[in-house]
């Protein structure tokens, strides 16, 4: 009986072991330098909507609802087509500065959005007169209060010059369960780093990873029985295709239309 405990004993520590040495390997690349650094500066347009509040631009494609409770303040922007990326864009942070308008402010101030929603192309309008997120078009439908920092409003639109820059959030990770006992829905939120998702795995505490799909915008989707078992994730980003671990993000008692933090993050 003894021997036969000593090689169980010695066998789990050994599974232990191996177990931490994947674990710190994985989460060592989740901890590397910051691979992402700013792109250059290209040319677009830049618009505005909703109002001085920004509360007119709460929800969005990305599907982050109250953007103001989950890190994106308000200065946020609905990007064309063409940078929306199908949603994979939804995070990303950006700065913009107005350019070669009298209404830009003078020294040209850069202000920092987040991408927290789709400008939808309007084929009524034609491309260089309304339908200014029409594809090929590169344009930022900016909240009004994030406009208000590069130019006068009354201008309606100015050309921009924007970058890409790695995005400052406070705080781990964020997951928003929509769904039901069968079909979970996650929206990744307060995402730093280069802000975005490129894909999602769930692993309940009797379940190995399950590979999510991306459902749209900033949602990830697992057709599995995950009800009472705690739930833990895995988080590659898109742009610098890092990937994180995320263990026991939500208790075994994890309910739709909760959000969960992590304590981890991309810098
Ligand atoms: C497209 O633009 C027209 C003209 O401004 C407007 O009436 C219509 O509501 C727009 N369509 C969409 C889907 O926004």
């Amino acid at each position: 009986m003894a021997p036969f405990l000593q090689s169980l004993s010695s066998i789990l520590f050994l599974m232990a072991l191996i177990k931490l040495s994947i674990m710190s390997r994985i989460s060592a690349a989740g901890y590397s330098p910051a691979v992402f650094r700013p792109s250059p500066w290209q040319l677009a347009h830049a618009t505005f909507y909703g109002d001085d509040s920004g509360s007119g631009t709460m929800g969005g494609a990305c599907g982050y609802g109250n953007l103001l409770s989950n890190g994106y303040g308000t200065d946020t922007a609905a990007l064309s087509s063409v940078l929306f990326n199908n949603g994979y864009a939804c995070g990303q942070c950006f700065q913009i500065r107005c350019v070669q308008s009298p209404f830009c402010f003078k020294g040209s101030p850069i202000t920092t959005v987040a991408a927290t929603n789709l400008c939808p192309p309007n084929w009524s309008l034609d491309s260089n007169n309304g339908g200014w997120c029409n594809p090929p078009r590169t344009h930022f439908d900016m909240s009004k209060p994030a406009f208000m920092k590069i130019a006068q409003w009354k201008a309606g639109i100015v050309p921009v010059m924007y970058r890409r820059v790695p995005c400052a959030r406070k705080g781990g990770l964020r997951f928003n369960f929509q769904g039901n006992g069968y079909w979970l829905l996650v929206y990744v939120m307060n995402v730093g780093g280069g802000g975005d998702i490129a894909s999602l795995s769930v692993k309940g505490s009797k379940t190995g990873w399950i590979s999510m799909s991306h459902n749209w915008g900033a949602s990830y989707q697992a057709f599995a029985t995950l009800s009472r078992q705690a739930l833990s994730f895995r988080v590659t980003s898109y742009t610098s295709k890092q990937t994180v671990l995320a263990y026991d993000v939500a208790p075994s008692n994890w309910n739709v239309g909760m959000t969960y933090e992590a304590n981890v993050n991309f810098h």
